[in-house]
């Protein structure tokens, strides 16, 4: 398990986003753990009814040991920079959650602020599962501060809701940070680089 300081460590790459309190302190220069140079490429499916949307298959995510499936083959996710928070899929969404609840194992607050649906107080000790996307031919390990977010003092929230869209999820750029991501529009392939925002 990693730990959640890690997620704390990251702000740096989060800066631009509306959900970091603006009194959230400035910080520069930390060094953040070194994922290697793992590239990894899938599938990059434009549909000729939607050709401004960049979509990929999003097969399943592990959460821990725990790997939920969505049974989908033809393009379910649509990646989106300008999109901050992952949206999924109901009850595919239901599933990851209740994975995440599992492995976390705290007690979570019960009026999440909107638009969040899962959220806990920070506590240093708890560990956080690794998570795993598995989109076609390409596995993406998440580190904490792509899935969460510090909402308030201590409140920490899933950065992943529901889709009101059926049947599409979106990939947005919590979930993108400290990624390089590639469109390779020719060869129909879209590449993560794994990138340290301390670095840039
Ligand atoms: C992705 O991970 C799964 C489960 O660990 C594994 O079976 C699969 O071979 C991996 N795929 C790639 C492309 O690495």
């Amino acid at each position: 398990m990693d730990s959640l300081v890690f997620f704390i460590l990251a702000l740096c790459s989060l800066s631009s986003t509306p959900f970091i309190e603006s009194s959230t302190p400035p910080i520069e220069k930390l060094v953040i753990v070194d994922t290697g140079d793992g590239v990894v490429s899938t599938p990059l499916i434009i549909k000729p009814s939607e050709p401004t949307f960049y979509y990929l298959n999003l097969e399943g995510i592990s959460v821990g040991q725990k790997t939920i499936q969505t049974g989908k083959t033809g393009g379910n996710l649509i990646i989106d920079s300008g999109t901050t928070l992952t949206y999924l899929d109901q009850p595919f969404f239901d599933d990851f959650v209740t994975s995440v609840r599992e492995v976390i194992g705290l007690e979570e607050r019960r009026d999440t602020p909107s638009p969040f649906h899962y959220c806990f107080t920070y506590q240093p000790s708890v560990g956080f599962p690794s998570i795993v996307l598995h989109f076609t031919g390409a596995n993406l390990s998440l580190e904490p501060k792509n899935v969460l977010l510090l909402y308030e003092d201590n409140l920490v929230c899933l950065a992943v809701v529901p889709s009101n869209l059926e049947g599409i999820s979106i990939l947005g750029n919590v979930a993108q940070v400290d990624f390089q991501v590639e469109y390779d529009l020719q060869g129909k392939k879209l590449s993560f680089v794994p990138s340290n925002c301390a670095k840039n």
